[in-house]
């Protein structure tokens, strides 16, 4: 690519600076940022160190950075949910095109207002939704596609939250609320619903069960204090004792123990069983030092500093040291999603947050065959069972990939996809309004869900466009 395409980051949190920015790094000829509005100083001057942006194009709040003449061709919007409609708007107004985080907004109004603003100011407006551009999902459409499943009449997608990242991003963290922040079927599975969507086309009715059934406080372990450290009588029983996570990193050793990387997993395997001979052996097997220092996602989110005095410091006094029946959450922690297909056939999305391992799993039934997939964290397989031959196929989408992190390579695929369409003036994988369509459907669920209603979602659709 001869001249990269410029970008202005506003919000450099979690995503903006540990999703999107590496991609700027690892790809200097096709991306470059030139400006961030960040109101966090470490974080903001973290994303300029990284990206050498002078101080003059370091601003502390999005409307700062917009008030200014246009600074790039493209602006990344990588705020908390309820801060996506004012800079998403501003930008397309400014003339920038937008990359949008999911969910595109927390109201249907908003999300239809990005919808025409966008159409109307002719801007490309993309919305991060990365499975579409993860090689196993993919794989998955071009399948289906393909025909080769013949009809598809039934098909079960489940949304397998593990029992740590629930407790981590929907019981102590940013999207424990949906008055602060989303529903959790709009947080976290407008992804799912825009893949159901992008497979199977349009819902006419759907319906939704669910309830937040554990994450409350009389179901406390008796006399369980208000935070882990806090001398709790059940630390030893409790699978969400904050410092197994955050100091000892439990969870994190045993998903890396299922890595390709051979190095990876021992070292995984070495510091879960025996820490302290991992601490002494580090200087003569590095492969040690990757896992005894790592500081990415959920680490990075509870405390800037990564040693363990800070993480020690932010489970005594942040919100990620809370016991979990002592928070002021709100979002369910199962859910279940009924689709009358356009086509006559039905669907049944099942999202929960108790599950042994991080992944989404799925069966599509259809007249020819019957496909059963996995998508988990080193683990992406694929099989098709056909029924004429009885031959079963087994597909690997991905398979050998050292770097399973990012949504599968959904992050880097999006942000590919995203400078091509920008320098191009091309058209992006998923238009805003085709994004729409997942938030519609989410929108309904949760109304279905708290209203004891089965929503028709053609009318639906036309009451949130005012027609
Ligand atoms: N696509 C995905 O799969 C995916 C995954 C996780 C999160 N998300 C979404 O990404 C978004 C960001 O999540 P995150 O975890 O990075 O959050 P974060 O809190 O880490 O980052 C948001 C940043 O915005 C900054 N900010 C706040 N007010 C600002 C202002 N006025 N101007 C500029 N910056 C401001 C905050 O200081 C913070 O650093 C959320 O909407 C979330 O739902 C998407």
């Amino acid at each position: 690519m001869a001249t990269p395409v410029t970008a202005v980051m506003i919000g450099a949190g979690q995503r903006g600076y540990e999703a999107y920015g590496p991609y700027a790094l690892a790809h200097p000829d096709e991306l470059r940022f030139v400006a961030a509005a960040e109101s966090h100083p470490v974080r903001r001057e973290r994303f300029a160190a990284a990206h050498a942006i002078p101080s003059e194009y370091q601003f502390d709040t999005w409307e700062t950075l917009l008030a200014r003449p246009q600074l790039a061709d493209a602006a990344l919007v990588c705020t908390l949910d309820r801060m996506h409609t004012g800079p998403a708007l501003a930008a397309l107004e400014a003339g920038y095109d937008v990359l949008l985080e999911k969910p595109m907004a927390t109201t249907l109004e908003d999300c239809v207002r990005l919808v025409q603003t966008a159409e109307r100011t002719g801007r490309l407006l993309q919305i991060c939704h990365v499975l579409r551009y993860a090689p196993f999902f993919s794989t998955l459409h071009d399948i289906l596609d393909s025909g080769r499943l013949g009809e598809i009449i039934t098909v079960e997608h489940r949304e397998n939250v593990s029992y740590w990242h629930m407790a981590h991003s929907y019981v102590r963290g940013n999207w424990r609320n949906s008055r602060l922040e989303s529903p959790m079927i709009l947080a976290k599975c407008c992804h799912d619903l825009d893949i159901l969507f992008w497979n199977l086309g349009a819902t006419r009715r759907l319906s939704s069960f669910g309830s937040l059934q554990h994450f409350r406080p009389e179901r406390a372990p008796e006399g369980a204090p208000e935070r882990c450290l806090d001398g709790c009588p059940a630390a030893d029983v409790c699978p969400w004792y904050a410092p197994r996570l955050y100091m000892d990193l439990t969870p994190l050793l045993r998903v890396a123990r299922r890595s390709p990387d051979w190095a990876q997993r021992a070292g995984a395997a070495l510091l879960a069983e025996h820490p302290r001979l991992a601490a002494a052996a580090r200087g003569w097997f590095p492969p040690l030092d990757v896992a005894l220092d790592y500081r990415g996602w959920p680490l990075s989110v509870i405390s800037e500093d990564p040693s363990s005095e800070a993480r020690l410091e932010a489970l005594r006094s942040g919100p990620y040291g809370r016991c979990v029946y002592h928070c002021d959450n709100d979002v369910v922690d199962h859910q279940i999603v009924n689709l009358e297909l356009q086509s006559g056939g039905s669907a049944a999305l099942v999202m929960h947050g108790h599950s042994h391992r991080e992944g989404r799993t799925m069966r599509y039934d259809g007249t020819r065959a019957t496909l059963r997939g996995c998508a988990y964290t080193y683990e992406q397989r694929i099989e098709i069972h056909d029924h004429l031959t009885g031959k079963v196929d087994v597909i690997t989408p991905g398979a050998g990939r050292r770097n399973a992190s990012g949504h599968g390579g959904g992050d880097a695929g999006i942000m590919q996809a995203f400078v091509r369409a920008v320098r191009d003036r091309g058209q992006a994988l998923t238009s805003a309004r085709e994004s729409l369509e997942s938030h519609l459907m989410a929108f309904a669920a949760e109304q279905a869900r708290c209203a004891g209603q089965v929503i028709d979602m053609h009318a639906y659709r036309r009451q949130a466009e005012g027609k």
